[in-house]
Protein backbone atom coordinates (compact mmCIF):
# COMPACT_ATOMS: atom_id res chain seq x y z
CA UNK A 1 0.00 0.00 0.00
CA UNK A 2 2.73 2.42 0.80
CA UNK A 3 4.73 3.67 -2.68
CA UNK A 4 8.44 3.33 -2.41
CA UNK A 5 10.06 3.17 -5.24
CA UNK A 6 8.56 5.64 -8.05
CA UNK A 7 8.07 3.27 -11.45
CA UNK A 8 6.65 5.08 -14.10
CA UNK A 9 7.31 5.03 -18.33
CA UNK A 10 8.86 8.20 -19.71
CA UNK A 11 11.30 8.89 -23.22
CA UNK A 12 10.92 5.36 -24.33
CA UNK A 13 11.98 3.76 -20.63
CA UNK A 14 10.91 3.18 -17.26
CA UNK A 15 11.98 5.61 -14.76
CA UNK A 16 12.24 4.19 -11.02
CA UNK A 17 12.98 7.07 -8.54
CA UNK A 18 13.36 5.78 -4.51
CA UNK A 19 12.78 8.33 -1.51
CA UNK A 20 10.40 10.95 -3.49
CA UNK A 21 8.76 12.98 -1.38
CA UNK A 22 5.11 12.30 -0.80
CA UNK A 23 4.49 16.52 -1.74
CA UNK A 24 6.91 16.64 -4.72
CA UNK A 25 4.66 17.92 -7.78
CA UNK A 26 4.89 15.72 -10.64
CA UNK A 27 6.21 18.94 -12.40
CA UNK A 28 9.12 19.35 -9.94
CA UNK A 29 10.25 15.56 -10.52
CA UNK A 30 10.59 16.01 -14.40
CA UNK A 31 12.25 19.29 -14.54
CA UNK A 32 14.37 19.44 -10.93
CA UNK A 33 14.45 15.40 -10.61
CA UNK A 34 14.93 14.47 -14.24
CA UNK A 35 16.20 17.80 -15.64
CA UNK A 36 13.29 17.33 -18.37
CA UNK A 37 12.81 21.06 -18.75
CA UNK A 38 10.34 21.27 -21.44
CA UNK A 39 7.63 21.24 -19.20
CA UNK A 40 7.52 24.46 -17.75
CA UNK A 41 5.61 26.69 -15.09
CA UNK A 42 4.09 29.07 -15.87
CA UNK A 43 1.27 29.89 -12.61
CA UNK A 44 1.75 26.58 -10.65
CA UNK A 45 -1.76 26.70 -9.99
CA UNK A 46 -3.42 24.83 -12.83
CA UNK A 47 -4.80 27.66 -14.54
CA UNK A 48 -1.70 28.28 -17.51
CA UNK A 49 -1.42 25.15 -19.67
CA UNK A 50 2.56 25.59 -19.87
CA UNK A 51 2.74 22.74 -17.48
CA UNK A 52 0.76 20.23 -19.73
CA UNK A 53 2.20 16.50 -20.04
CA UNK A 54 -0.22 13.34 -21.28
CA UNK A 55 -0.67 10.51 -18.85
CA UNK A 56 -0.80 7.30 -20.34
CA UNK A 57 -2.78 4.88 -18.29
CA UNK A 58 -2.80 1.53 -18.95
CA UNK A 59 -5.76 -0.79 -19.21
CA UNK A 60 -5.30 -4.09 -20.42
CA UNK A 61 -3.22 -3.77 -23.74
CA UNK A 62 -4.34 -0.47 -24.28
CA UNK A 63 -3.29 3.29 -22.88
CA UNK A 64 -6.10 5.83 -21.85
CA UNK A 65 -4.13 9.46 -22.95
CA UNK A 66 -5.13 11.98 -20.39
CA UNK A 67 -3.54 15.57 -20.76
CA UNK A 68 -2.65 16.81 -17.05
CA UNK A 69 -1.72 19.98 -15.20
CA UNK A 70 1.99 18.53 -14.29
CA UNK A 71 2.40 21.28 -11.52
CA UNK A 72 -0.60 20.50 -9.36
CA UNK A 73 -0.24 17.02 -9.48
CA UNK A 74 1.42 14.78 -7.23
CA UNK A 75 4.38 12.78 -8.32
CA UNK A 76 3.14 9.57 -6.61
CA UNK A 77 0.27 9.33 -8.83
CA UNK A 78 1.80 8.85 -12.02
CA UNK A 79 3.30 5.51 -10.57
CA UNK A 80 2.46 2.65 -13.29
CA UNK A 81 1.90 5.11 -15.65
CA UNK A 82 3.18 6.10 -18.78
CA UNK A 83 4.21 10.25 -18.73
CA UNK A 84 4.66 12.05 -22.10
CA UNK A 85 5.97 15.29 -22.24
CA UNK A 86 6.90 17.05 -25.68
CA UNK A 87 10.27 15.44 -25.04
CA UNK A 88 8.64 12.49 -25.71
CA UNK A 89 7.96 13.79 -29.06
CA UNK A 90 10.08 13.49 -32.48
CA UNK A 91 12.62 11.96 -31.33
CA UNK A 92 13.88 10.11 -34.69
CA UNK A 93 11.72 12.51 -36.34
CA UNK A 94 8.93 15.60 -35.92
CA UNK A 95 5.48 13.91 -35.20
CA UNK A 96 2.52 15.11 -36.81
CA UNK A 97 1.84 17.41 -33.84
CA UNK A 98 5.09 19.17 -34.26
CA UNK A 99 4.69 19.48 -38.34
CA UNK A 100 1.31 20.91 -37.88
CA UNK A 101 2.73 23.62 -35.87
CA UNK A 102 5.37 24.46 -37.83
CA UNK A 103 2.97 24.26 -40.83
CA UNK A 104 0.60 26.39 -39.46
CA UNK A 105 2.94 29.44 -37.81
CA UNK A 106 1.56 27.88 -34.57
CA UNK A 107 4.57 27.92 -32.63
CA UNK A 108 4.51 30.79 -30.71
CA UNK A 109 6.74 31.53 -27.38
CA UNK A 110 8.72 28.94 -25.79
CA UNK A 111 6.88 29.20 -22.79
CA UNK A 112 3.48 28.40 -23.80
CA UNK A 113 4.25 26.41 -26.74
CA UNK A 114 5.23 23.04 -24.76
CA UNK A 115 2.00 22.90 -23.05
CA UNK A 116 -0.06 23.54 -26.40
CA UNK A 117 1.91 20.75 -27.81
CA UNK A 118 0.73 18.20 -25.21
CA UNK A 119 -2.57 18.94 -25.16
CA UNK A 120 -2.90 18.53 -29.10
CA UNK A 121 -0.65 15.18 -28.10
CA UNK A 122 -3.88 14.10 -26.00
CA UNK A 123 -5.96 14.98 -28.84
CA UNK A 124 -4.06 13.33 -31.18
CA UNK A 125 -4.04 10.11 -29.32
CA UNK A 126 -7.73 10.28 -28.64
CA UNK A 127 -8.99 11.38 -31.52
CA UNK A 128 -6.88 10.74 -34.79
CA UNK A 129 -5.47 7.30 -33.87
CA UNK A 130 -9.09 6.47 -33.68
CA UNK A 131 -9.43 7.50 -36.77
CA UNK A 132 -11.59 10.61 -36.56
CA UNK A 133 -11.49 14.47 -37.73
CA UNK A 134 -10.46 16.95 -35.44
CA UNK A 135 -12.78 19.76 -36.04
CA UNK A 136 -12.06 23.19 -34.92
CA UNK A 137 -15.01 22.92 -32.05
CA UNK A 138 -13.06 19.97 -30.59
CA UNK A 139 -10.04 21.51 -31.05
CA UNK A 140 -10.78 24.62 -28.67
CA UNK A 141 -12.14 21.93 -26.64
CA UNK A 142 -9.20 20.24 -25.86
CA UNK A 143 -7.22 23.74 -25.58
CA UNK A 144 -9.45 25.16 -22.99
CA UNK A 145 -6.83 24.47 -20.48
CA UNK A 146 -3.93 26.58 -22.55
CA UNK A 147 -3.58 29.83 -22.03
CA UNK A 148 -1.62 31.83 -24.80
CA UNK A 149 -1.13 35.96 -23.94
CA UNK A 150 0.04 36.73 -27.42
CA UNK A 151 -4.20 35.76 -28.25
CA UNK A 152 -2.18 33.06 -31.05
CA UNK A 153 -4.98 30.76 -30.75
CA UNK A 154 -5.89 31.12 -34.34
CA UNK A 155 -2.73 28.84 -35.96
CA UNK A 156 -3.01 26.49 -32.83
CA UNK A 157 -6.29 25.73 -33.86
CA UNK A 158 -5.69 25.63 -37.65
CA UNK A 159 -2.46 23.37 -36.37
CA UNK A 160 -5.01 20.89 -34.76
CA UNK A 161 -7.04 20.37 -37.54
CA UNK A 162 -3.91 20.21 -40.06
CA UNK A 163 -2.30 17.14 -37.78
CA UNK A 164 -4.26 14.14 -38.88
CA UNK A 165 -3.65 15.33 -42.59
CA UNK A 166 -0.39 13.90 -41.66
CA UNK A 167 0.94 10.66 -41.94
CA UNK A 168 -0.67 8.84 -38.56
CA UNK A 169 2.45 7.72 -35.87
CA UNK A 170 0.97 5.05 -33.52
CA UNK A 171 2.25 4.74 -30.19
CA UNK A 172 3.12 0.82 -29.52
CA UNK A 173 0.46 0.57 -26.74
CA UNK A 174 1.39 -3.33 -25.85
CA UNK A 175 5.64 -2.65 -25.83
CA UNK A 176 4.85 0.04 -23.58
CA UNK A 177 1.91 -1.50 -21.38
CA UNK A 178 4.07 -5.00 -21.40
CA UNK A 179 7.21 -2.05 -19.88
CA UNK A 180 4.67 -1.03 -17.08
CA UNK A 181 3.70 -4.81 -16.25
CA UNK A 182 7.06 -5.89 -15.91
CA UNK A 183 8.47 -3.18 -14.10
CA UNK A 184 5.63 -3.14 -11.91
CA UNK A 185 6.44 -7.20 -11.20
CA UNK A 186 9.99 -6.48 -10.27
CA UNK A 187 10.27 -6.32 -6.79
CA UNK A 188 12.25 -2.81 -5.21
CA UNK A 189 13.90 -2.68 -2.50
CA UNK A 190 11.73 -1.02 0.60
CA UNK A 191 13.35 2.23 1.71
CA UNK A 192 12.09 4.99 3.56
CA UNK A 193 8.30 5.33 4.14
CA UNK A 194 7.51 8.33 1.53
CA UNK A 195 4.49 9.05 3.38
CA UNK A 196 2.24 8.16 0.46
CA UNK A 197 -0.66 5.59 0.18
CA UNK A 198 -2.33 4.74 -2.35
CA UNK A 199 -4.79 1.69 -1.62
CA UNK A 200 -6.03 -0.37 -4.11
CA UNK A 201 -9.27 -1.00 -2.12
CA UNK A 202 -11.93 1.17 -0.22
CA UNK A 203 -11.38 -0.88 2.95
CA UNK A 204 -8.01 -0.08 2.98
CA UNK A 205 -8.13 3.72 2.23
CA UNK A 206 -10.48 3.58 5.66
CA UNK A 207 -7.81 1.50 7.30
CA UNK A 208 -5.36 4.05 6.69
CA UNK A 209 -7.45 7.07 7.23
CA UNK A 210 -8.17 5.37 10.75
CA UNK A 211 -4.35 4.40 11.14
CA UNK A 212 -3.48 8.47 10.22
CA UNK A 213 -5.94 10.38 10.94
CA UNK A 214 -4.05 13.44 10.31
CA UNK A 215 -2.87 12.42 6.75
CA UNK A 216 -4.31 14.51 3.91
CA UNK A 217 -6.84 12.56 1.54
CA UNK A 218 -6.38 12.96 -1.92
CA UNK A 219 -8.01 12.64 -5.34
CA UNK A 220 -7.56 14.56 -8.94
CA UNK A 221 -5.46 16.86 -6.40
CA UNK A 222 -6.76 19.99 -8.77
CA UNK A 223 -7.90 21.47 -5.06
CA UNK A 224 -5.54 20.02 -2.64
CA UNK A 225 -2.28 20.82 -5.33
CA UNK A 226 -2.86 24.77 -4.81
CA UNK A 227 -2.24 23.61 -1.49
CA UNK A 228 0.86 22.56 -1.78
CA UNK A 229 2.10 24.95 -4.25
CA UNK A 230 1.00 28.38 -2.91
CA UNK A 231 0.31 27.80 1.16
CA UNK A 232 3.23 25.46 0.86
CA UNK A 233 1.11 22.86 3.09
CA UNK A 234 2.58 19.47 4.38
CA UNK A 235 1.29 16.66 5.77
CA UNK A 236 2.72 13.31 7.33
CA UNK A 237 1.03 11.59 4.99
CA UNK A 238 -1.04 11.45 1.89
CA UNK A 239 -4.10 9.44 1.29
CA UNK A 240 -4.45 8.86 -2.48
CA UNK A 241 -8.47 7.79 -3.10
CA UNK A 242 -8.00 7.40 -6.74
CA UNK A 243 -6.73 3.36 -7.25
CA UNK A 244 -9.51 2.46 -4.84
CA UNK A 245 -11.69 0.30 -7.24
CA UNK A 246 -14.80 0.81 -5.37
CA UNK A 247 -14.94 4.55 -5.55
CA UNK A 248 -13.92 3.92 -9.36
CA UNK A 249 -17.66 2.44 -10.05
CA UNK A 250 -19.66 4.38 -13.20
CA UNK A 251 -23.20 2.07 -13.21
CA UNK A 252 -26.54 2.47 -14.90
CA UNK A 253 -29.44 0.94 -13.59
CA UNK A 254 -32.59 1.40 -15.14
CA UNK A 255 -33.32 4.05 -12.42
CA UNK A 256 -30.22 5.30 -11.02
CA UNK A 257 -27.10 6.75 -12.34
CA UNK A 258 -24.36 5.83 -9.41
CA UNK A 259 -20.90 7.66 -9.67
CA UNK A 260 -18.04 6.71 -7.75
CA UNK A 261 -16.29 9.70 -5.97
CA UNK A 262 -12.88 9.02 -7.48
CA UNK A 263 -14.13 8.78 -11.28
CA UNK A 264 -13.15 11.89 -12.94
CA UNK A 265 -15.15 14.60 -13.74
CA UNK A 266 -14.71 14.17 -17.37
CA UNK A 267 -15.72 10.99 -17.16
CA UNK A 268 -18.93 11.67 -14.82
CA UNK A 269 -19.67 14.51 -16.72
CA UNK A 270 -20.05 12.62 -19.89
CA UNK A 271 -22.17 9.90 -17.77
CA UNK A 272 -24.44 12.34 -16.27
CA UNK A 273 -24.97 13.87 -19.71
CA UNK A 274 -25.61 11.05 -21.54
CA UNK A 275 -28.77 11.10 -19.82
CA UNK A 276 -29.29 14.87 -20.21
CA UNK A 277 -27.59 16.26 -23.27
CA UNK A 278 -28.96 19.77 -22.55
CA UNK A 279 -26.16 20.07 -19.53
CA UNK A 280 -23.27 19.55 -21.96
CA UNK A 281 -22.97 23.62 -22.58
CA UNK A 282 -22.52 23.26 -18.66
CA UNK A 283 -19.88 20.42 -18.23
CA UNK A 284 -17.56 22.01 -20.53
CA UNK A 285 -17.83 25.17 -18.83
CA UNK A 286 -16.43 23.02 -15.70
CA UNK A 287 -12.36 24.32 -15.14
CA UNK A 288 -10.46 23.13 -19.05
CA UNK A 289 -10.02 19.41 -20.10
CA UNK A 290 -6.98 18.69 -18.08
CA UNK A 291 -8.46 19.63 -14.49
CA UNK A 292 -11.50 17.55 -15.33
CA UNK A 293 -9.15 14.91 -16.25
CA UNK A 294 -7.45 14.98 -12.81
CA UNK A 295 -10.18 16.33 -10.82
CA UNK A 296 -13.11 14.20 -9.59
CA UNK A 297 -16.57 14.80 -8.46
CA UNK A 298 -16.06 13.66 -5.12
CA UNK A 299 -13.26 15.95 -5.00
CA UNK A 300 -15.30 18.84 -6.09
CA UNK A 301 -18.56 17.78 -3.78
CA UNK A 302 -15.91 17.19 -0.34
CA UNK A 303 -14.07 20.47 -0.81
CA UNK A 304 -17.31 21.94 -0.46
CA UNK A 305 -16.72 25.54 -2.11
CA UNK A 306 -20.14 27.57 -2.58
CA UNK A 307 -18.98 28.40 -6.13
CA UNK A 308 -18.18 24.55 -6.72
CA UNK A 309 -20.14 23.79 -9.97
CA UNK A 310 -21.44 19.93 -9.27
CA UNK A 311 -22.87 21.14 -6.42
CA UNK A 312 -26.21 22.89 -8.23
CA UNK A 313 -26.76 20.56 -10.95
CA UNK A 314 -26.61 17.57 -8.65
CA UNK A 315 -28.87 19.10 -6.27
CA UNK A 316 -31.78 19.59 -8.71
CA UNK A 317 -30.83 16.12 -9.82
CA UNK A 318 -31.68 15.74 -5.83
CA UNK A 319 -28.88 13.47 -5.77
CA UNK A 320 -27.35 11.66 -2.78
CA UNK A 321 -24.08 10.50 -1.36
CA UNK A 322 -22.68 7.60 0.82
CA UNK A 323 -20.33 8.26 3.31
CA UNK A 324 -17.75 5.09 3.91
CA UNK A 325 -16.53 4.07 7.09
CA UNK A 326 -15.36 0.77 8.84
CA UNK A 327 -17.63 0.05 11.30
CA UNK A 328 -16.40 -2.28 14.91
CA UNK A 329 -15.50 -5.51 13.22
CA UNK A 330 -13.49 -4.00 10.25
CA UNK A 331 -16.08 -3.84 7.78
CA UNK A 332 -17.20 -1.28 5.45
CA UNK A 333 -20.67 0.58 6.08
CA UNK A 334 -22.25 3.60 4.32
CA UNK A 335 -24.66 6.30 5.62
CA UNK A 336 -26.44 7.89 2.19
CA UNK A 337 -28.20 11.39 2.88
CA UNK A 338 -29.25 14.34 0.44
CA UNK A 339 -25.99 15.83 -1.42
CA UNK A 340 -27.04 19.31 0.38
CA UNK A 341 -26.92 17.83 4.23
CA UNK A 342 -23.44 17.34 3.54
CA UNK A 343 -22.70 21.09 4.34
CA UNK A 344 -22.38 22.88 7.66
CA UNK A 345 -20.96 26.17 7.10
CA UNK A 346 -18.15 27.31 4.72
CA UNK A 347 -16.03 24.90 3.45
CA UNK A 348 -17.05 22.67 6.28
CA UNK A 349 -19.29 19.60 6.41
CA UNK A 350 -20.49 16.58 8.63
CA UNK A 351 -18.11 13.66 7.29
CA UNK A 352 -16.03 12.54 10.23
CA UNK A 353 -12.53 12.31 10.33
CA UNK A 354 -12.93 7.88 9.62
CA UNK A 355 -14.96 8.86 6.71
CA UNK A 356 -14.80 8.63 2.85
CA UNK A 357 -17.43 9.81 -0.07
CA UNK A 358 -17.82 7.01 -1.75
CA UNK A 359 -20.25 7.65 -4.41
CA UNK A 360 -22.99 10.08 -5.60
CA UNK A 361 -26.68 8.84 -6.90
CA UNK A 362 -28.84 10.44 -9.26
CA UNK A 363 -31.94 9.15 -10.60
CA UNK A 364 -32.30 8.90 -14.15
CA UNK A 365 -34.60 11.32 -16.23
CA UNK A 366 -38.68 10.82 -16.31
CA UNK A 367 -40.49 10.99 -19.14
CA UNK A 368 -41.88 14.33 -17.95
CA UNK A 369 -38.71 15.99 -16.99
CA UNK A 370 -37.15 19.29 -18.48
CA UNK A 371 -33.76 20.78 -16.58
CA UNK A 372 -31.51 23.65 -17.59
CA UNK A 373 -28.62 24.93 -15.53
CA UNK A 374 -26.04 27.76 -15.74
CA UNK A 375 -22.90 29.20 -14.83
CA UNK A 376 -21.62 32.94 -14.69
CA UNK A 377 -17.99 33.30 -14.43
CA UNK A 378 -15.82 35.95 -16.12
CA UNK A 379 -14.18 33.94 -18.58
CA UNK A 380 -15.92 30.56 -20.48
CA UNK A 381 -13.12 28.32 -19.97
CA UNK A 382 -11.11 27.48 -17.07
CA UNK A 383 -12.70 29.84 -14.34
CA UNK A 384 -14.87 29.11 -11.38
CA UNK A 385 -19.09 30.64 -11.09
CA UNK A 386 -19.63 33.86 -10.05
CA UNK A 387 -23.31 32.30 -9.91
CA UNK A 388 -24.51 29.52 -10.70
CA UNK A 389 -28.47 27.68 -11.25
CA UNK A 390 -29.95 24.58 -12.15
CA UNK A 391 -33.42 23.94 -12.20
CA UNK A 392 -35.20 20.73 -12.62
CA UNK A 393 -38.97 20.41 -13.09
CA UNK A 394 -41.76 17.66 -13.90
CA UNK A 395 -45.02 19.31 -15.60
CA UNK A 396 -48.16 17.47 -15.98
CA UNK A 397 -50.42 17.80 -18.99
CA UNK A 398 -52.01 20.75 -18.00
CA UNK A 399 -49.12 22.95 -17.60
CA UNK A 400 -48.82 22.90 -14.21
CA UNK A 401 -45.58 21.83 -12.22
CA UNK A 402 -45.62 18.47 -10.14
CA UNK A 403 -42.07 18.40 -8.73
CA UNK A 404 -39.70 21.18 -8.84
CA UNK A 405 -35.63 20.98 -7.87
CA UNK A 406 -33.84 23.95 -7.88
CA UNK A 407 -29.85 24.35 -6.82
CA UNK A 408 -27.98 27.10 -6.59
CA UNK A 409 -24.24 27.83 -6.12
CA UNK A 410 -22.53 31.57 -4.95
CA UNK A 411 -25.38 32.58 -2.68
CA UNK A 412 -24.17 31.86 0.21
CA UNK A 413 -21.73 30.25 2.59
CA UNK A 414 -22.40 26.49 1.07
CA UNK A 415 -23.86 25.04 -2.01
CA UNK A 416 -27.70 25.34 -1.43
CA UNK A 417 -31.18 24.36 -2.40
CA UNK A 418 -33.20 26.90 -3.26
CA UNK A 419 -36.39 25.90 -1.39
CA UNK A 420 -38.26 29.44 -1.04
CA UNK A 421 -38.30 29.45 -4.79
CA UNK A 422 -39.11 25.32 -5.45
CA UNK A 423 -42.04 26.19 -2.88
CA UNK A 424 -42.86 28.97 -5.16
CA UNK A 425 -43.14 27.13 -7.58
CA UNK A 426 -44.53 23.57 -6.56
CA UNK A 427 -48.21 22.77 -7.82
CA UNK A 428 -48.02 26.28 -9.45
CA UNK A 429 -48.67 26.64 -13.75
CA UNK A 430 -45.57 27.53 -15.73
CA UNK A 431 -45.64 30.76 -16.37
CA UNK A 432 -44.32 34.17 -15.92
CA UNK A 433 -46.43 34.86 -12.71
CA UNK A 434 -44.83 31.82 -11.25
CA UNK A 435 -41.37 33.01 -11.86
CA UNK A 436 -41.52 36.25 -10.88
CA UNK A 437 -42.88 34.76 -7.28
CA UNK A 438 -39.79 32.14 -7.39
CA UNK A 439 -37.03 35.41 -8.60
CA UNK A 440 -38.76 37.24 -5.29
CA UNK A 441 -38.07 33.95 -2.99
CA UNK A 442 -34.86 33.92 -4.27
CA UNK A 443 -34.02 37.50 -3.34
CA UNK A 444 -35.66 36.31 0.01
CA UNK A 445 -33.37 33.01 0.65
CA UNK A 446 -30.00 34.07 -0.50
CA UNK A 447 -28.06 37.51 0.54
CA UNK A 448 -24.90 36.60 -1.70
CA UNK A 449 -21.48 37.97 -0.55
CA UNK A 450 -19.24 40.83 -2.81
CA UNK A 451 -15.29 38.92 -3.71
CA UNK A 452 -13.40 39.45 -6.66
CA UNK A 453 -15.84 37.25 -9.02
CA UNK A 454 -18.47 39.64 -8.39
CA UNK A 455 -20.49 42.21 -6.36
CA UNK A 456 -23.61 41.10 -4.07
CA UNK A 457 -25.88 42.94 -6.24
CA UNK A 458 -24.84 41.71 -9.10
CA UNK A 459 -25.16 38.20 -7.96
CA UNK A 460 -28.34 38.83 -6.85
CA UNK A 461 -30.08 40.20 -9.73
CA UNK A 462 -28.36 37.34 -11.95
CA UNK A 463 -29.98 34.75 -9.76
CA UNK A 464 -33.29 35.90 -10.56
CA UNK A 465 -32.18 36.73 -13.97
CA UNK A 466 -31.18 32.97 -14.68
CA UNK A 467 -34.44 32.00 -13.43
CA UNK A 468 -36.09 34.12 -15.81
CA UNK A 469 -33.96 32.51 -19.00
CA UNK A 470 -34.83 29.30 -17.82
CA UNK A 471 -38.27 29.74 -18.15
CA UNK A 472 -38.16 31.85 -20.97
CA UNK A 473 -36.01 28.99 -22.34
CA UNK A 474 -38.34 26.44 -22.24
CA UNK A 475 -41.00 28.67 -23.78
CA UNK A 476 -41.73 27.59 -27.74
CA UNK A 477 -39.83 30.67 -29.76
CA UNK A 478 -43.28 32.06 -30.97
CA UNK A 479 -44.46 32.43 -27.89
CA UNK A 480 -41.21 33.91 -26.06
CA UNK A 481 -43.12 36.42 -24.49
CA UNK A 482 -39.93 39.16 -25.55
CA UNK A 483 -39.81 37.59 -28.99
CA UNK A 484 -35.93 36.99 -28.10
CA UNK A 485 -33.89 34.16 -29.09
CA UNK A 486 -32.02 32.98 -25.60
CA UNK A 487 -28.28 32.22 -26.33
CA UNK A 488 -28.86 28.47 -26.65
CA UNK A 489 -31.08 28.99 -29.42
CA UNK A 490 -28.58 31.43 -31.54
CA UNK A 491 -26.07 28.75 -30.16
C1 LIG B 1 -7.55 25.89 -13.07
C2 LIG B 1 -8.68 25.35 -12.24
C3 LIG B 1 -9.97 25.55 -12.66
C4 LIG B 1 -11.03 25.08 -11.88
N1 LIG B 1 -12.29 25.29 -12.32
C5 LIG B 1 -13.33 24.86 -11.60
C6 LIG B 1 -14.66 25.08 -12.05
O1 LIG B 1 -14.90 25.63 -13.13
N2 LIG B 1 -15.67 24.66 -11.24
C7 LIG B 1 -15.44 24.05 -10.04
O2 LIG B 1 -16.39 23.69 -9.36
N3 LIG B 1 -14.19 23.79 -9.61
C8 LIG B 1 -13.14 24.18 -10.36
N4 LIG B 1 -11.86 23.94 -9.92
C9 LIG B 1 -11.64 23.28 -8.61
C10 LIG B 1 -11.37 21.76 -8.67
O3 LIG B 1 -10.94 21.36 -9.93
C11 LIG B 1 -12.61 20.95 -8.30
O4 LIG B 1 -13.06 21.30 -7.03
C12 LIG B 1 -12.35 19.43 -8.36
O5 LIG B 1 -13.57 18.76 -8.51
C13 LIG B 1 -11.63 18.89 -7.11
O6 LIG B 1 -11.50 17.49 -7.26
P1 LIG B 1 -10.12 16.75 -6.96
O7 LIG B 1 -10.34 15.32 -7.21
O8 LIG B 1 -9.02 17.39 -7.69
O9 LIG B 1 -10.00 17.04 -5.39
P2 LIG B 1 -8.70 17.14 -4.49
O10 LIG B 1 -7.99 18.40 -4.76
O11 LIG B 1 -7.91 15.90 -4.56
O12 LIG B 1 -9.42 17.20 -3.06
C14 LIG B 1 -10.25 18.28 -2.73
C15 LIG B 1 -10.82 18.04 -1.31
O13 LIG B 1 -11.71 16.94 -1.34
C16 LIG B 1 -11.28 15.94 -0.41
N5 LIG B 1 -11.64 14.66 -1.01
C17 LIG B 1 -11.33 14.23 -2.27
N6 LIG B 1 -11.90 13.04 -2.51
C18 LIG B 1 -12.56 12.69 -1.36
C19 LIG B 1 -13.34 11.56 -0.97
N7 LIG B 1 -13.58 10.55 -1.80
N8 LIG B 1 -13.87 11.55 0.29
C20 LIG B 1 -13.66 12.58 1.14
N9 LIG B 1 -12.93 13.67 0.83
C21 LIG B 1 -12.38 13.72 -0.41
C22 LIG B 1 -9.81 16.17 -0.20
O14 LIG B 1 -9.41 15.69 1.04
C23 LIG B 1 -9.75 17.69 -0.28
O15 LIG B 1 -10.13 18.24 0.95
C24 LIG B 1 -10.78 24.38 -10.67
C25 LIG B 1 -9.47 24.14 -10.27
C26 LIG B 1 -8.42 24.61 -11.04
C27 LIG B 1 -7.02 24.33 -10.61
S1 LIG C 1 2.08 25.96 -14.58
FE1 LIG C 1 0.22 26.91 -15.17
S2 LIG C 1 -1.10 25.21 -15.32
FE2 LIG C 1 0.66 24.37 -14.52
S1 LIG D 1 2.35 31.28 -27.17
FE1 LIG D 1 3.09 32.03 -25.28
S2 LIG D 1 2.04 33.88 -25.01
FE2 LIG D 1 1.21 33.13 -26.83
Amino acid sequence: MLNTTLKFYHRQAIVELDNVPAHRTLQELLRNDLQVHDTKEGCAEGDCGACTVVLGEPQGDKLVFKAVNSCIRLAHSVNGMAVFSAADLGADQPHPVQTALKECHASQCGFCTPGFTMSLFGLYQNKICQGQTVTPHMAQEHLSGNLCRCTGYRPIVEAACTMGKLPTVHLDHVAITAHLRQASATPTVQTSDTGYLRPQHLQGVLQARTQYPQAQLVAGCTDVGLWVTKHHRKWSHIIDVTQAQELLRLEFSDTHLTIGAAVSLENAWAAITQDRPQLRAYWHRFAGLPVRNSGTMGGNIANGSPIGDAMPVLIALNAHIALASLNEQGHVTERILPLESLYTGYKQNCMAIGEVLSWIRVARPTATEWMQAYKISKRQEDDISAVALAIRLDMNTSNQVSAVSIGAGGVGPVPARATHAEQAIQGQAWQLETIQAAQRALAQQFSPISDMRASAEYRAQVLGNLMHRAWLRSQPASTNIHGMLSLEDVA
